[in-house]
Protein backbone atom coordinates (compact mmCIF):
# COMPACT_ATOMS: atom_id res chain seq x y z
CA UNK A 1 0.00 0.00 0.00
CA UNK A 2 2.64 2.28 1.11
CA UNK A 3 4.21 3.00 -3.05
CA UNK A 4 1.77 5.67 -4.05
CA UNK A 5 2.49 9.48 -4.12
CA UNK A 6 0.58 11.06 -1.27
CA UNK A 7 -2.77 11.91 -2.68
CA UNK A 8 -2.89 9.97 -5.78
CA UNK A 9 -5.34 7.42 -5.72
CA UNK A 10 -4.03 3.83 -6.00
CA UNK A 11 -4.80 1.94 -8.94
CA UNK A 12 -7.96 -0.73 -9.10
CA UNK A 13 -5.72 -3.86 -9.17
CA UNK A 14 -3.64 -2.49 -6.41
CA UNK A 15 -6.41 -1.17 -4.26
CA UNK A 16 -7.78 -5.37 -4.24
CA UNK A 17 -4.59 -6.92 -3.87
CA UNK A 18 -3.76 -4.17 -1.11
CA UNK A 19 -6.77 -5.01 1.31
CA UNK A 20 -6.85 -8.42 0.35
CA UNK A 21 -3.25 -8.95 1.96
CA UNK A 22 -4.06 -6.99 5.05
CA UNK A 23 -7.31 -9.18 6.22
CA UNK A 24 -5.16 -12.74 4.84
CA UNK A 25 -2.08 -11.38 7.58
CA UNK A 26 -4.84 -11.07 10.50
CA UNK A 27 -7.21 -14.32 9.16
CA UNK A 28 -6.02 -16.70 11.23
CA UNK A 29 -6.65 -14.20 14.30
CA UNK A 30 -10.33 -14.20 13.33
CA UNK A 31 -10.64 -17.70 13.41
CA UNK A 32 -9.21 -17.48 17.01
CA UNK A 33 -10.72 -14.56 18.23
CA UNK A 34 -14.54 -16.08 16.63
CA UNK A 35 -16.39 -16.56 19.89
CA UNK A 36 -15.76 -13.00 21.04
CA UNK A 37 -16.79 -11.38 17.64
CA UNK A 38 -20.29 -13.18 17.70
CA UNK A 39 -20.84 -11.75 20.82
CA UNK A 40 -19.77 -8.47 20.15
CA UNK A 41 -21.38 -7.90 17.03
CA UNK A 42 -24.79 -9.90 18.01
CA UNK A 43 -26.92 -6.29 17.67
CA UNK A 44 -25.42 -5.52 14.75
CA UNK A 45 -26.18 -8.95 12.97
CA UNK A 46 -29.71 -9.19 14.74
CA UNK A 47 -30.16 -5.48 13.46
CA UNK A 48 -28.89 -6.17 9.77
CA UNK A 49 -31.28 -9.46 10.09
CA UNK A 50 -34.44 -7.58 10.91
CA UNK A 51 -33.73 -4.83 8.54
CA UNK A 52 -33.42 -7.44 5.48
CA UNK A 53 -36.97 -8.56 6.51
CA UNK A 54 -36.10 -12.15 5.26
CA UNK A 55 -38.07 -15.04 5.30
CA UNK A 56 -37.48 -18.70 4.43
CA UNK A 57 -36.52 -19.79 0.89
CA UNK A 58 -34.88 -16.18 0.17
CA UNK A 59 -31.83 -16.15 -1.87
CA UNK A 60 -29.32 -13.54 0.00
CA UNK A 61 -25.73 -12.16 -1.15
CA UNK A 62 -23.21 -11.62 1.91
CA UNK A 63 -20.59 -8.98 0.81
CA UNK A 64 -16.97 -9.40 2.07
CA UNK A 65 -18.42 -12.10 4.38
CA UNK A 66 -15.02 -13.08 5.73
CA UNK A 67 -14.89 -15.84 7.96
CA UNK A 68 -19.03 -16.27 7.22
CA UNK A 69 -20.95 -13.03 9.21
CA UNK A 70 -23.70 -13.06 9.02
CA UNK A 71 -23.87 -15.21 5.96
CA UNK A 72 -23.72 -18.55 8.31
CA UNK A 73 -26.97 -16.99 10.75
CA UNK A 74 -29.03 -16.07 7.93
CA UNK A 75 -27.75 -19.65 5.95
CA UNK A 76 -30.18 -20.78 9.31
CA UNK A 77 -32.85 -18.18 9.07
CA UNK A 78 -33.83 -18.90 4.84
CA UNK A 79 -33.59 -22.57 6.12
CA UNK A 80 -32.57 -25.73 3.20
CA UNK A 81 -34.85 -24.05 0.62
CA UNK A 82 -32.53 -21.10 0.75
CA UNK A 83 -29.66 -20.10 -0.66
CA UNK A 84 -26.59 -17.73 0.63
CA UNK A 85 -23.98 -16.74 -1.05
CA UNK A 86 -20.99 -14.94 0.61
CA UNK A 87 -17.57 -12.88 -1.62
CA UNK A 88 -14.90 -12.36 0.10
CA UNK A 89 -11.10 -11.58 -0.91
CA UNK A 90 -9.11 -13.30 1.11
CA UNK A 91 -8.82 -17.00 0.82
CA UNK A 92 -7.80 -17.81 4.04
CA UNK A 93 -11.18 -16.00 5.79
CA UNK A 94 -13.21 -18.21 3.26
CA UNK A 95 -11.63 -21.14 4.29
CA UNK A 96 -12.53 -20.47 7.68
CA UNK A 97 -16.23 -19.60 6.84
CA UNK A 98 -16.19 -23.48 4.61
CA UNK A 99 -15.08 -25.01 8.48
CA UNK A 100 -17.85 -23.10 9.93
CA UNK A 101 -20.74 -24.00 7.63
CA UNK A 102 -19.43 -27.51 7.94
CA UNK A 103 -19.40 -27.59 11.97
CA UNK A 104 -22.82 -26.26 11.82
CA UNK A 105 -23.86 -28.46 9.19
CA UNK A 106 -25.13 -25.85 7.34
CA UNK A 107 -25.56 -27.11 3.28
CA UNK A 108 -27.20 -24.09 1.84
CA UNK A 109 -24.08 -21.91 1.71
CA UNK A 110 -21.77 -21.04 -0.57
CA UNK A 111 -18.29 -19.20 -0.02
CA UNK A 112 -16.78 -17.55 -3.25
CA UNK A 113 -13.23 -15.69 -3.72
CA UNK A 114 -13.22 -12.57 -5.42
CA UNK A 115 -13.73 -8.87 -5.19
CA UNK A 116 -17.34 -7.46 -4.94
CA UNK A 117 -16.75 -4.58 -7.43
CA UNK A 118 -16.02 -7.43 -9.92
CA UNK A 119 -19.45 -9.55 -9.45
CA UNK A 120 -21.08 -10.95 -12.58
CA UNK A 121 -24.79 -9.83 -12.81
CA UNK A 122 -25.83 -13.40 -13.62
CA UNK A 123 -24.32 -14.75 -10.28
CA UNK A 124 -27.90 -12.62 -9.39
CA UNK A 125 -30.91 -11.89 -9.06
CA UNK A 126 -30.93 -12.11 -4.71
CA UNK A 127 -34.16 -11.25 -2.54
CA UNK A 128 -31.79 -9.78 -0.40
CA UNK A 129 -27.92 -8.37 0.25
CA UNK A 130 -26.35 -7.79 3.56
CA UNK A 131 -22.97 -6.61 4.56
CA UNK A 132 -21.54 -6.55 8.09
CA UNK A 133 -18.46 -4.21 8.23
CA UNK A 134 -17.31 -4.48 4.57
CA UNK A 135 -18.94 -1.97 2.70
CA UNK A 136 -16.50 0.71 3.60
CA UNK A 137 -13.41 -1.14 1.47
CA UNK A 138 -15.27 -1.03 -2.22
CA UNK A 139 -12.43 0.72 -3.68
CA UNK A 140 -15.05 2.20 -6.27
CA UNK A 141 -17.95 2.66 -3.95
CA UNK A 142 -20.39 4.18 -6.78
CA UNK A 143 -19.83 1.10 -9.12
CA UNK A 144 -19.81 -1.20 -6.56
CA UNK A 145 -23.40 0.23 -5.30
CA UNK A 146 -24.83 0.44 -8.42
CA UNK A 147 -23.94 -3.44 -9.37
CA UNK A 148 -25.68 -4.52 -6.16
CA UNK A 149 -28.45 -2.41 -6.75
CA UNK A 150 -28.63 -4.47 -10.29
CA UNK A 151 -28.14 -7.58 -8.08
CA UNK A 152 -31.51 -7.40 -6.35
CA UNK A 153 -34.96 -8.25 -7.38
CA UNK A 154 -37.17 -5.47 -7.22
CA UNK A 155 -38.19 -4.18 -3.86
CA UNK A 156 -35.44 -6.35 -2.77
CA UNK A 157 -33.51 -5.34 0.29
CA UNK A 158 -29.57 -4.60 0.79
CA UNK A 159 -28.65 -3.47 5.00
CA UNK A 160 -24.71 -2.54 5.55
CA UNK A 161 -23.11 -1.70 8.57
CA UNK A 162 -19.84 0.00 9.04
CA UNK A 163 -17.98 1.64 12.08
CA UNK A 164 -19.21 4.96 13.91
CA UNK A 165 -16.40 7.49 13.61
CA UNK A 166 -13.47 7.40 16.66
CA UNK A 167 -15.22 10.90 18.29
CA UNK A 168 -18.15 8.38 19.47
CA UNK A 169 -16.41 5.03 19.56
CA UNK A 170 -13.78 4.27 22.17
CA UNK A 171 -13.16 0.39 20.32
CA UNK A 172 -11.51 2.62 17.61
CA UNK A 173 -10.18 5.84 19.57
CA UNK A 174 -8.37 3.84 21.83
CA UNK A 175 -5.50 1.74 19.60
CA UNK A 176 -5.26 5.07 17.53
CA UNK A 177 -4.44 7.43 20.08
CA UNK A 178 -1.64 5.53 21.16
CA UNK A 179 -0.32 5.03 17.36
CA UNK A 180 -1.01 8.71 17.28
CA UNK A 181 1.66 9.58 19.91
CA UNK A 182 4.14 8.39 17.43
CA UNK A 183 2.52 8.41 13.68
CA UNK A 184 -0.07 10.81 12.02
CA UNK A 185 -2.54 7.92 11.98
CA UNK A 186 -4.80 10.36 9.84
CA UNK A 187 -2.73 8.87 7.53
CA UNK A 188 -4.05 5.74 8.18
CA UNK A 189 -4.65 3.98 5.61
CA UNK A 190 -3.24 6.40 2.50
CA UNK A 191 -5.56 8.86 0.98
CA UNK A 192 -7.40 7.54 -1.69
CA UNK A 193 -7.58 3.52 -0.22
CA UNK A 194 -10.54 2.14 1.81
CA UNK A 195 -10.47 1.65 5.05
CA UNK A 196 -12.16 0.75 8.50
CA UNK A 197 -13.55 4.35 9.27
CA UNK A 198 -14.94 5.37 5.75
CA UNK A 199 -18.46 6.00 5.87
CA UNK A 200 -18.09 6.58 9.44
CA UNK A 201 -19.55 9.63 10.30
CA UNK A 202 -23.33 10.36 10.83
CA UNK A 203 -26.02 10.31 7.51
CA UNK A 204 -23.00 9.04 5.30
CA UNK A 205 -23.81 5.67 4.58
CA UNK A 206 -27.56 6.67 4.33
CA UNK A 207 -26.20 9.10 1.82
CA UNK A 208 -24.34 6.21 -0.52
CA UNK A 209 -27.51 4.19 -0.29
CA UNK A 210 -30.04 7.09 -1.29
CA UNK A 211 -26.92 8.65 -3.98
CA UNK A 212 -26.81 4.77 -5.18
CA UNK A 213 -30.79 4.75 -5.97
CA UNK A 214 -32.15 3.00 -3.17
CA UNK A 215 -35.88 3.66 -1.67
CA UNK A 216 -37.12 3.64 1.38
CA UNK A 217 -33.93 4.25 3.26
CA UNK A 218 -33.32 3.66 6.45
CA UNK A 219 -30.85 4.07 9.19
CA UNK A 220 -29.98 3.90 12.70
CA UNK A 221 -27.17 3.50 15.03
CA UNK A 222 -26.26 0.39 17.24
CA UNK A 223 -24.29 0.44 20.18
CA UNK A 224 -22.30 -2.41 21.08
CA UNK A 225 -18.94 -3.31 23.18
CA UNK A 226 -15.98 -5.37 22.30
CA UNK A 227 -14.74 -7.26 25.61
CA UNK A 228 -12.08 -9.47 27.03
CA UNK A 229 -11.38 -11.24 30.20
CA UNK A 230 -8.28 -8.74 31.27
CA UNK A 231 -6.48 -5.89 29.48
CA UNK A 232 -3.37 -7.72 28.38
CA UNK A 233 -5.64 -10.33 26.05
CA UNK A 234 -7.83 -7.34 24.57
CA UNK A 235 -4.44 -5.78 23.19
CA UNK A 236 -3.61 -9.48 22.05
CA UNK A 237 -7.47 -9.82 20.15
CA UNK A 238 -6.46 -6.61 18.61
CA UNK A 239 -2.86 -6.94 17.70
CA UNK A 240 -4.29 -10.38 15.97
CA UNK A 241 -7.20 -9.41 13.96
CA UNK A 242 -7.10 -5.71 13.30
CA UNK A 243 -4.98 -5.11 10.12
CA UNK A 244 -4.12 -1.23 10.21
CA UNK A 245 -3.27 -1.12 14.04
CA UNK A 246 -1.22 -4.25 13.37
CA UNK A 247 0.43 -3.09 10.44
CA UNK A 248 1.60 0.27 12.19
CA UNK A 249 2.71 -1.33 15.11
CA UNK A 250 4.82 -3.82 13.53
CA UNK A 251 6.28 -0.21 11.69
CA UNK A 252 7.17 1.05 15.26
CA UNK A 253 10.56 0.57 16.96
CA UNK A 254 10.90 -1.68 19.30
CA UNK A 255 10.67 0.99 22.10
CA UNK A 256 7.78 2.61 20.60
CA UNK A 257 5.82 -0.50 20.70
CA UNK A 258 6.77 -0.91 24.23
CA UNK A 259 4.89 2.20 25.21
CA UNK A 260 2.22 1.51 23.04
CA UNK A 261 1.22 -1.58 24.53
CA UNK A 262 1.48 0.12 27.57
CA UNK A 263 -0.82 2.41 27.03
CA UNK A 264 -3.30 0.64 25.32
CA UNK A 265 -3.44 -1.85 28.25
CA UNK A 266 -3.72 1.29 30.59
CA UNK A 267 -6.56 3.09 28.83
CA UNK A 268 -8.82 -0.50 28.31
CA UNK A 269 -7.93 -1.14 31.87
CA UNK A 270 -10.21 2.11 33.24
CA UNK A 271 -13.15 0.03 31.07
CA UNK A 272 -12.78 -3.41 33.82
CA UNK A 273 -16.39 -3.96 34.48
CA UNK A 274 -16.53 -6.45 37.48
CA UNK A 275 -13.53 -8.28 36.05
CA UNK A 276 -14.84 -8.44 32.23
CA UNK A 277 -13.22 -5.24 30.15
CA UNK A 278 -16.37 -4.20 28.29
CA UNK A 279 -14.79 -1.28 25.64
CA UNK A 280 -18.19 0.16 23.77
CA UNK A 281 -18.20 0.78 20.17
CA UNK A 282 -20.88 2.00 17.99
CA UNK A 283 -21.88 0.72 14.51
CA UNK A 284 -24.32 2.89 11.97
CA UNK A 285 -26.40 1.02 9.80
CA UNK A 286 -28.77 1.89 6.87
CA UNK A 287 -30.43 0.05 4.40
CA UNK A 288 -32.60 0.43 1.44
CA UNK A 289 -35.12 -1.24 -0.71
CA UNK A 290 -34.09 -1.54 -5.50
CA UNK A 291 -37.46 0.48 -6.55
CA UNK A 292 -39.66 -1.40 -7.73
CA UNK A 293 -40.81 -0.75 -11.63
C1 LIG B 1 -13.95 -6.24 8.74
S1 LIG B 1 -14.00 -7.71 7.77
C2 LIG B 1 -15.71 -8.11 8.00
C3 LIG B 1 -16.00 -9.56 7.79
C4 LIG B 1 -17.43 -10.00 8.12
N1 LIG B 1 -18.42 -9.36 7.27
C5 LIG B 1 -17.76 -9.78 9.57
O1 LIG B 1 -18.52 -8.86 9.88
O2 LIG B 1 -17.24 -10.52 10.42
C6 LIG B 1 -13.98 -7.08 6.13
C7 LIG B 1 -13.92 -8.19 5.07
O3 LIG B 1 -14.20 -7.61 3.79
C8 LIG B 1 -13.39 -8.26 2.82
N2 LIG B 1 -13.29 -7.34 1.67
C9 LIG B 1 -12.75 -6.11 1.67
N3 LIG B 1 -12.87 -5.54 0.47
C10 LIG B 1 -13.53 -6.44 -0.32
C11 LIG B 1 -13.96 -6.43 -1.68
N4 LIG B 1 -13.74 -5.39 -2.44
N5 LIG B 1 -14.58 -7.52 -2.15
C12 LIG B 1 -14.80 -8.61 -1.35
N6 LIG B 1 -14.41 -8.66 -0.05
C13 LIG B 1 -13.79 -7.59 0.46
C14 LIG B 1 -12.08 -8.53 3.54
O4 LIG B 1 -11.34 -9.57 2.92
C15 LIG B 1 -12.57 -8.88 4.95
O5 LIG B 1 -12.72 -10.27 5.12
Amino acid sequence: MGGNAPGKPASDALVVEAVRDEWEMVAEGWRRWEPFFAATTLPVTLALISALRLRPGMRVLDIGGGIGDPALPIASMVGSDGHVISVDLSPTMIEIATDRARALDLHNVEFCMGAVEDLEISVGPFDAIVSRFAINFLRDMHTGMARLLDLLVPGGRFAASVWGSPEVNPMFRIPREQLARFIDVRRQPPRGTPGPLWLSKPGELAGVFAQAGFEDVESTDVTLYSFARNPDEYVRMVYETAPMFRRAFNGLSGDRQRRVREGFIEAVAAYDDGGVIRVPAVARLAGGARPVG
